[in-house]
């Protein structure tokens, strides 16, 4: 038995996601971490909401709510979603939580006494009106290159150029509107990635395995242009968590704060601390997990996120914890995405375009979400969601292929043999070759849930799941019932037993659809098979099931019509 550290990016506050974000990190580190658990691993699973930052504090302000009221409604919003699509996280924590604050400030303390923390004075854009700093993006203007006149300060959205603030015509406030912006003096904390960058040169050298995206991207970072660059990792901002050191002010920096994207990563740790507290467990509870010398050496940690992470993950997470001098676990491998647009264009929080958790599950149950967007998780490139598509995935591999057979198997029993798996005879070629072709596939499926090869192992499971059809349809026990009831009932057997097996390999994806599954036939043996031949004949003869409801209904063209008609505007 291994244990298995797993995170997913962490969501920002500022709104519900929509299902590019969902598909993006915490549904394909679920599907994995799921898998793991049903493997016998030990696994620890955790996510967070990240809640710093502008955004953070400008969704408030826009909701009328003080900051910390919002963060917490949308805290308990984002976490109910997380349940309704079945996350199984082991916490779901917050990164503006004591724990965050406290390691985040001991983390600064480690990087200051190691040298690896500058000053460093800036000229700022100040907005009068607002009475704050403006970030770079939130100053809007003409753009100098194509004039388009909600250029913001640190790209041109029209013609993509990157852009300083300073080379905006016209600039004003994206908050208020106010031209009356100020350029001001003020001093700020940096971290000195550039002194480690041999460092972690050499750390990512050493890894092995990595997917090409990922390592390809860190090497851009440290490599291109004058290579890895300081970064400064504090704001004048008042929401977050407070630039002190292990407590300790930091002269200059009184009402200042750390960067949302220094503190963000640091709650993988601090959001397994809450877990302890919240069982209530010691600190070597979570230690164990995440110090090298209390336990984390066995630790395989892996991370999910999409790509735009990733050089916040191979390098600036990485270089907080390698400067702090002190033995924690860092990252063995990172599984990261492209995007997934949606109906030809892009799903956009902003824009209020696409389709957001709470729509879905208003319509449709998570496991049709859960299937086809892990179905055609964004792996080697940009995926697009579209209605047809969707549909026809639904109604082609839940209903018809999986549904189907359930339905079909468990009915045939119920109206010939009543609701008890039958006696029958023994098995013959035909259930051998099931067996062989089935064991076939389950050893690629394993493979591919291994490797996080996300689609290829859906692929997989698909398969395995038409291969029960196939076998049924050939073996037709419907007709051989009218001549060898017992070759019927040992056909009948096998497939109720194919059903609970299809149950097990099928939760990771759809949890809630094997859960009722393995309710309807009366069992709870959850155990992964070792082989397909004992794996099927677990259930024995004799043992009382019932039969389910419908376990997926077809969408129909009109619901189709409907939805996509409903969703394709902006969100309301
Ligand atoms: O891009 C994002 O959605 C960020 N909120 C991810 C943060 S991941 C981590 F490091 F905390
Ligand atoms: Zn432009």
């Amino acid at each position: 038995m291994a244990r298995i550290l797993i995170t997913s990016a962490l969501p920002y506050i500022n709104g519900i996601k929509h299902l590019g974000n969902l598909v993006g990190s915490q549904l394909p580190a679920d599907l994995y971490a799921r898998y793991m658990r049903a493997r016998g691993h030990e696994v620890m699973f955790i996510c967070a909401t990240d809640e710093h930052g502008t955004p953070a504090e400008l969704a408030a302000a826009k909701a009328s709510e003080p900051v910390t009221e919002y963060c917490a409604r949308l805290h308990a919003e984002q976490a109910e979603l997380a349940r309704g699509f079945g996350l199984s996280f082991d916490h779901y924590g917050r990164s503006s939580s004591a724990r965050n604050h406290a390691l985040t400030q001991h983390f600064a303390a480690r990087l200051g006494a190691a040298g690896l923390i500058s000053e460093v004075t800036e000229q700022q854009v100040f907005s009068v009106a607002d009475n704050r700093f403006l970030p770079d993006r939130y100053i809007e203007g003409t753009c100098p290159a194509c004039g388009y006149e909600r250029a913001r300060g640190d790209q041109c959205e029209n013609c993509t150029k990157q852009l300083d603030p300073t080379d905006l015509i016209n600039p004003r406030s994206a908050i208020s509107g106010s031209t009356a912006l100020e350029v001001r003096e003020t001093k700020h904390l940096f971290l000195r990635q550039s002194a480690l960058r041999d460092t972690l040169d050499e750390w990512i050298d050493s890894q092995t395995g990595w997917p090409v995206l990922t390592t390809s991207i860190a090497k851009k970072w440290l490599h291109d242009g004058d290579g890895l660059q300081d970064r400064g990792i504090t704001r004048d901002l008042d929401w977050g968590v407070p630039a002190q050191f292990d407590g300790a002010p930091w002269a200059g920096m009184d009402g200042k704060v750390f960067y949302v994207w220094f503190d963000a990563p640091i709650e993988y740790i601090a959001a397994t601390a809450e877990w302890a507290d919240a069982q209530g467990l010691d600190d070597a509870a979570w230690r164990r997990w995440w110090r090298t010398d209390e336990g984390a050496e066995d630790v395989r940690y892996v991370q999910f996120m999409g790509k735009d992470n990733v050089p916040f993950h191979t390098l600036s997470f990485p270089a907080t914890l390698i400067g702090s001098g002190e033995p924690w676990k860092m990252v063995d491998y990172i599984k990261s995405f492209n995007y997934l647009n949606y109906d030809g264009g892009q799903f956009s929080t902003s824009q209020g375009r696409g389709v957001f958790m709470d729509q879905a599950l208003s319509i449709l149950p998570a496991d049709y979400w859960r299937w086809w967007l892990l179905s055609h998780a964004p792996e080697n490139s940009d995926a697009e969601f579209t209605w047809d598509n969707f549909q026809a995935s639904v109604n082609k591999d839940l209903a018809d292929v999986l549904g189907n057979l359930v339905s079909r198997v468990t009915k045939f029993c119920r109206s010939k043999f009543g609701e008890v798996v039958p006696e029958g005879g023994e098995a013959g070629e035909r259930e051998a070759a099931l067996a062989q072709a089935l064991e076939t596939r389950l050893r690629a499926y394993e493979r591919h849930m291994e490797a996080m090869e996300i689609r290829k192992a859906a692929g997989e499971l698909r398969a395995l799941w038409v291969l029960g059809n196939e076998y049924l349809q050939e073996a037709a026990p419907w007709s051989v019932f009218k001549t060898d009831p017992d070759q019927a009932a040992m056909q009948i057997r096998l497939a109720l037993n194919l059903i609970r097996f299809y149950a097990v390999l099928s939760q990771p994806f759809i949890p809630d659809a094997a859960v009722r599954i393995m309710r309807a036939l009366n069992f709870d043996d959850w155990s992964w098979p070792d082989g397909v031949a004992t794996a099927l004949v677990v259930l024995p003869a004799g043992h009382a099931f019932t039969v389910p409801d419908v376990l997926f209904a077809k969408i129909s063209d009109e619901s189709r019509a409907d939805w996509a008609a409903r969703f394709a505007g902006q969100r309301g």
